[in-house]
């Protein structure tokens, strides 16, 4: 049996992304495990759920810290204890501080719903109509100390209508990040994923066979291929 990643997910909120890595997890998808759900506001929706699915929690509520390096210590010492080797941020709105990006350097993974680097920040799916784009999409990346700007592993496209709205938009891309998200973390988990400055390399799995010898790469999922231009 290959090693599961063990996986700390940050949340704010409904914590749709959380529930797909979840579903992705019991469906065997996604080799990892969610050793601890972190959030930031004690109300968060992705709380409930974890009850529901037994997994463990811990409310680190921003505002009981007197400033953003002590919040942040307080949650790299929680997700070290869990033994993390990788943070999920799903829908997590706080922005980190350097300190916290040099407990995980290139270990922190973040979802997008915009088309990176097109619409950094927030409200990105009201910007996308507002701006007129006929495609959108999500971006996961590896999170780096500016906003929206690191490494990016995958991302996926969606058209934007005419008479679409930003609530319209966002749940089409919402449907695309419930689908990357767990791929992407696979990749990490079969140690596929190589960064060499601003760029991702995923290799090709190993044939199932050497896989299994090594105990290096869970069951595989395909590198889509390139297209001969
Ligand atoms: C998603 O759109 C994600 O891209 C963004 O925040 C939203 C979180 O949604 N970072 P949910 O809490 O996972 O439902």
């Amino acid at each position: 049996m290959v090693k599961k990643l063990p996986i700390g997910v940050l949340v704010s909120g409904g914590g749709s992304n959380l529930q797909s890595l979840i579903d992705h997890i019991d469906q065997g998808t996604l080799n990892a495990e969610i050793r601890i759900v972190l959030s930031n506001n004690p109300d968060a929706f992705a709380l409930e759920r974890c009850r529901k699915h037994g997994i463990p929690t811990a409310v680190v509520d921003h505002r009981e810290f007197s400033s953003r390096e002590r919040f942040d210590g307080r949650m790299v010492e929680i997700l070290n204890a869990a033994g993390v080797e990788l943070v999920v941020m799903a829908g997590f709105m706080r922005i980190l501080s350097p300190e916290f990006f040099q407990a995980f350097p290139m270990r922190i993974m973040n979802i997008h719903p915009a088309l990176l680097p097109a619409f950094p920040g927030t409200h990105v799916q009201r910007k996308a109509v507002d701006y007129g784009v006929k495609f959108s999409g999500c971006t996961v990346h590896f999170a780096d100390e500016g906003v929206d700007s690191g490494p990016i592993v995958i991302q996926a496209v969606v058209p934007v209508y005419e008479d679409d709205d930003a609530e319209i938009l966002a749940a089409r891309i919402l449907k695309e990040e419930h689908r990357i998200y767990p791929q992407a973390i696979q990749y990490y988990a079969e140690g596929r994923i190589r960064i060499e400055g601003r760029k991702v390399h995923i290799r090709q799995p190993l044939p199932e066979a050497v896989a299994k010898e090594t105990g290096s790469a869970s069951p595989p999922v395909p590198v889509p291929p390139r297209s001969s231009d």
